[in-house]
């Protein structure tokens, strides 16, 4: 089975990373002109710390749903990035799990987000596994998740990101598969044809660890076949839906080996782009919060940064320009969206830091990343992408 092999990990997970510069929230002057952004970040974070992960979960949403955030300001046009035919106003976003029913992808465009993936949905309903399942590690900034695929599933998303289909904004779709599904591709291909229509990219998840099996998507004959149907799936709706880009989501989790696979087949059937990538089962030694560590499921948050962004620049190096590729893990401030894009990463997108620094980290993003163009004379991001890529994947990998 394809999951954590203790014996080829990469020494990086032995290395804590340097102390924080600041971990703080970010301040409300990072809002700008946003007085509602800011009074919303600054009075409902430290309340949602007191109550349960997932409850505070809930509760941002319904904030998101009911405040009345104004347009941004529009980007820096040198902030626009361009990627598997969509052109996306900035290259951040909001990473799946955080919009996993589509209720608010709307509003979260309006934060300042570049673009929004929802999901993971999967085609019936299910409930995922039972609570708690959801862990903060407050001194180590990250969260161990085992949700397992909660979705209010496809008859429920769809009508939603349908009625906003026409309001503009990048909105991809996260899709999983149904624990109890006897055939898992057919899931991906049911939700293919009937969301093509309505959202912008197709992310495909064989790398959620709270799923039994699931990674087994990844081993390379079973990816091989699970690849050729989905691209097959969306070329069958390319007619009335366009060209939905199809990207793969993997794990941080692969040996080298297997990411050589992994790439070799998203190559050769011609995927749009991959992401890199999800939950890690790994447990760096250094974390602090070392008790709910101990809780199974995906670590995510700074404690992943190192290992994601590791695979990030070899995955990077495997596809040779073939198509871009999404950095995901542990971004947390401007110097580690930055590093992100240098390791190879055209997008980013972001979860766990939201709920540890808030949404001023968005603006101070955007920040880091013009003054990373000034510094070294570029006009545009892609400039960036990868230039750190073939000295990071120079570094000794096995322990
Ligand atoms: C609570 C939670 C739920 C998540 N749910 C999903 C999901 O449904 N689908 C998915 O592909 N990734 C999911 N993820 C993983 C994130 O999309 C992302 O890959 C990971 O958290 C690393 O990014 P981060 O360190 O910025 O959080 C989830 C993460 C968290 C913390």
């Amino acid at each position: 089975m394809i999951g954590w092999d203790p014996f080829s990990h990469p020494l990086i997970l032995l290395r804590a990373p340097p102390p924080l510069a600041d971990s703080r929230p970010i301040s409300e002057s990072k809002f700008g002109k946003s007085a509602v952004l800011g009074v919303l970040d600054r009075f409902t974070r430290p309340l949602l710390r007191l109550v349960d992960p997932e409850d505070a979960h809930s509760l941002a949403l319904a904030a998101l749903r009911l405040a009345p955030l104004p347009r941004p300001s529009a980007d820096d046009a040198r902030l626009a990035v361009t990627a598997f035919g969509l052109t996306f106003p900035n290259p951040i976003g909001v990473a799946p799990g955080l919009d996993k029913n589509a209720l608010v992808p709307d509003a979260l465009l309006r934060l300042g987000f570049g673009f929004v993936e929802v999901g993971t949905v999967t085609p019936r309903p299910q409930q995922g596994n039972p609570r708690p399942r959801v862990f903060r590690l407050q001194a180590d900034q990250a969260i161990v998740n085992r949700l397992g695929f909660n979705s209010e599933g496809l008859d429920a998303v769809l009508p939603r990101l349908a009625a906003r289909a026409g309001s503009g904004g990048i909105v991809g779709v996260n899709l999983g598969a149904n624990k109890d599904s006897p055939d898992r591709g057919a899931d991906y291909v049911t939700l293919i044809a009937a969301l093509a229509p309505v959202v912008s990219y197709f992310a495909v998840n064989v790398s959620s660890p709270n799923t039994p099996g699931l990674r087994d998507l990844q081993q390379s004959g079973v990816f091989d076949e699970l690849t050729a149907r989905v691209v097959e799936a969306r070329e069958r709706v390319r007619a009335r839906a366009g060209p939905t880009p199809v990207l793969i989501k993997i794990a941080p989790d692969l040996t080298l080996g297997e990411l050589d696979d992994i790439v070799g087949v998203a190559r050769r059937r011609r995927v749009d782009g991959m992401i890199v990538g999800n939950t890690t089962l790994a447990r760096p030694p250094w974390l602090r919060e070392q008790t709910i560590a101990q809780e199974a499921g995906g670590l995510s948050g700074r404690p992943l940064f190192a290992l994601a962004t590791r695979m990030l620049a070899e995955t990077f190096v495997r596809v040779e320009d073939a198509f871009p590729l999404i950095g995901v893990g542990g971004i947390d401030s401007g110097p580690t969206a930055v590093a992100k894009m240098r390791a190879g990463a055209r997008l980013v997108q972001l979860y766990s830091a939201l709920v540890f620094r808030g949404l001023g980290l968005i603006t101070e993003i955007k920040q880091a990343l013009m003054e990373a163009l000034h510094r070294g004379g570029h006009q545009a991001l892609d400039e960036l992408v990868g230039v750190d890529a073939p000295a990071m994947t120079a570094e000794p990998w096995l322990q």
